[in-house]
């Protein structure tokens, strides 16, 4: 069975499987602006694509607490892309998977942190197209303690297979297993399609080429003048694509990555294997059509000073902003990748301004908004807020409240708990 339900008595039929497929989750020929042909070759180039996302995804401006005066910072909401609760990681798969589905496979086998929001995208958008999924994540807890978590939940939810090995677990050894995996995949006569951590993958790089050309058709003078743009790091394929598409259209923004783990060195092997992946040299520093680059470092600048010691490590900066921005702007971030980057960008603004191009910035909102249920950094700091507020009150306290502020407007009261607590804006509304 495949696509929703979609019966397909012969699976030997390719062609009958592609074209039940493209008819049913539109699968569609892909094609590439000229920027991106003209600078990668054509066998590396993907022919088709899923039209899975929500797109084009709302650039805002962002008027976000502690953007320091003279910059100005718009956001591309990413986390809005609607198919499987949004995000950088759909955009990814809706090239991978189709290139799985093009190649027959019919079980794919990805693997990440327990926190990953790509592994729980890839579990919902193979339930979605009638995939079989299995994956593999890394977590120190037991499994017991784990099946409540946002994306663990989520994915738990879909009949994935899901698995977890201890945290330390190296890359050399996640492929050992998943070559097990695919073996006794293919034993039951399955066809076994594995994805990259994170969903890194050189064919995964088409996915932000393509949303920086959606975001030149949706905004063009607004993306002529953007000087910089911020992204969070992880497994780096998302900052690569972003930082070869400012590059290959000629633009002056400048790209900057902000690491959720590892070091600038790391996100360096990821960029070079990457370029190899897309048959470039990395030592080269040219594309295809001759145009230069200087150094491959400057194709994304890697931030990684506020890594705070390892993925999912917080500080109160990032909890700082994980707080006050969906609060004050309605933008929600987690502490993992979102909050991390916003986090390192203020701080950069604040107290680097140089390693800025100018001062109009976009952040690319790469989601991952599901993490935040079970985000064990922010969880304590909900609670004290809450106590605060007392956000379930009967009603007499709303008619109480408005008598006495109407006798007293300075009287304190569980509606100015913000001040109480240090936070310098209040509240929009009277809850
Ligand atoms: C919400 C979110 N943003 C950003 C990233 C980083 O993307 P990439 O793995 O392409 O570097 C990830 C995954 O690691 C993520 O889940």
């Amino acid at each position: 069975m495949i696509a929703n339900g979609i019966q397909t008595s012969n699976f030997d039929n390719q062609q009958e499987l592609i074209d039940d497929l493209i008819r049913m989750i539109q699968l569609e020929a892909y094609n590439p602006p000229k920027w991106v042909t003209d600078n990668i070759a054509p066998e590396f180039i993907p022919t088709t694509r899923l039209n899975i996302a929500l797109k084009p995804t709302p650039i805002q401006k962002w008027n976000l607490p502690g953007v320091p005066k003279g910059f100005e910072l718009y956001v591309k909401r990413d986390d809005l892309n609607g198919s499987v609760l949004g995000g950088n990681k759909i955009r990814k798969l809706e090239f991978s998977i189709a290139e799985a589905i093009k190649n027959g496979c019919d079980h794919i086998i990805t693997w990440g942190t327990i926190k990953s929001n790509h592994c729980r995208t890839t579990a919902l958008l193979c339930a979605q197209l009638g995939l079989k999924c299995t994956l593999l994540q890394t977590s120190d807890s037991k499994p017991e303690s784990l099946a409540t978590q946002g994306n663990v939940m989520l994915s738990m939810l879909t009949d994935a297979n899901c698995y977890i090995c201890p945290s330390e677990t190296t890359n050399a050894e996640a492929d050992e297993i998943v070559a097990k995996f695919c073996a006794a995949i293919h034993a039951d006569g399955e066809k076994p399609y594995v994805l990259g951590r994170g969903g890194t993958e050189p064919i995964a790089v088409f996915a932000y080429l393509d949303a920086f050309e959606e975001m030149r058709k949706q905004d063009e003078k607004l993306m002529s003048e953007v000087t910089d743009i911020f992204v969070t790091s992880g497994s780096g394929g998302t900052a690569v694509s972003l930082g070869l598409a400012a590059h290959m259209t000629n633009s002056n923004i400048k790209v900057h990555g902000c690491r959720a783990w590892g070091d600038n060195q790391i996100f360096g092997k990821i960029l070079e294997k990457e370029l190899v992946g897309l048959g470039m040299d990395p030592e080269e520093h040219k594309f295809p059509a001759g145009h230069k680059y200087e150094g491959k470092q400057n194709l994304v600048h890697s931030h990684d000073f506020m890594v705070c010691g390892g993925y999912g490590n917080s500080c109160p900066e990032i909890n700082e902003i994980a707080l006050k921005s969906p609060r004050t702007t309605g933008v929600p971030l987690c502490t993992v990748y979102t909050g991390k980057t916003v986090a390192a960008m203020l701080s950069l603004m604040k107290n680097k301004p140089e390693v800025f191009n100018g001062r109009k910035v976009m952040f690319v909102h790469t989601g991952g908004i599901p993490g935040l249920w079970g985000d064990t950094n922010l969880t304590g700091l909900i609670s004290e807020k809450f106590k605060k507020q007392q956000p379930i009150q009967p009603v007499e306290n709303f008619f109480n409240q408005s008598n006495s502020s109407q006798n007293n407007s300075d009287e304190d009261s569980a509606l100015n708990s913000d001040k109480e607590s240090g936070m310098e804006e209040s509240t929009n509304s009277m809850f």
